[in-house]
């Protein structure tokens, strides 16, 4: 379908309302970068991964076995947003399934977090990028819309940014991890908060003070602490 063809799907101002289009179809969404995705696009995430699974807003649908789009509960109070689907990932449909994915659910756990029921994963592509490289800002930036309609419907008070590419895909924040861990963001009514990516804290096993695994602890602590706040009221 021709690109002015795909965006005359869309009669919607660009707002973060959401305003579903009418007759949703996920067949005749548009799969072309140049055609934004509208807040109110999906109701659910089984109709973004129907997209997602036929999706080439970029170069990494070429390669895909499975569209990565999420995991834990859309009623979550606190999202995660990694960087990209790995191989586990691609193969099982899931985000951090791997290692990686074991670890940031011990790491949840240690604060009594349930990855199934107080977290919703998601990642910046949700395609796995080959050889595991870093997502480009082209390839981020086509597949942003999907996360901010994850964001929308999911509407979470804490997000949790794992490494500098969830940094600077979700805020445009260009700055080294190491800087701003730790560190709440407020910002649209929501706690944003840069953390070190699981991945980052299997090369940097040492526990002891000031080392990333222990910076993290304390990082999860005070997203509990936040949490707790939070549902305190
Ligand atoms: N790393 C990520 O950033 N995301 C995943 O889903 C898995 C590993």
């Amino acid at each position: 379908m021709a690109t002015e063809d795909q965006i005359s799907l869309f009669n919607l101002p660009a707002t973060n309302e959401a305003q579903p289009p009418k007759d949703f179809d996920p067949e005749q969404i548009p799969t072309s970068a140049k055609v934004p995705i509208p807040a109110g696009t999906y109701q659910t995430m089984e109709q973004m991964l129907a997209h997602c699974s036929r999706c080439f807003r970029c170069d990494l649908g070429q390669n895909r076995k499975n569209a990565v789009i999420s995991r834990g509960s859309v009623q979550a109070p606190i999202m995660i947003v990694g960087e990209g689907p790995g191989q586990n990932e691609d193969e099982q449909g899931k985000p951090f399934v791997g290692k990686s994915g074991q670890l940031l659910d011990k790491i949840l756990a240690s604060v009594n977090l349930v990855a199934e029921e107080d977290v919703f994963i998601c990642n910046v592509v949700k395609c796995r990028p080959p050889e595991n490289r870093t997502p480009t800002t082209e390839e981020a930036e086509a597949c942003k819309g999907y996360l901010l309609e994850q964001i929308r419907i999911v509407n979470p008070k804490i997000i949790l940014l794992t490494g500098a590419t969830a940094l600077k895909g979700l805020l445009g924040i260009k700055q080294g991890i190491t800087k701003v861990r730790g560190q709440w963001i407020e910002q649209d009514d929501r706690f944003y908060m840069p953390i070190f990516h699981p991945a980052y804290l299997l090369r940097n096993q040492s526990r002891e003070r000031g080392q990333p695994k222990w910076l993290m602890w304390q990082d999860i602590q005070a997203v509990k602490t936040k949490l707790d706040e939070l549902r305190a009221g």
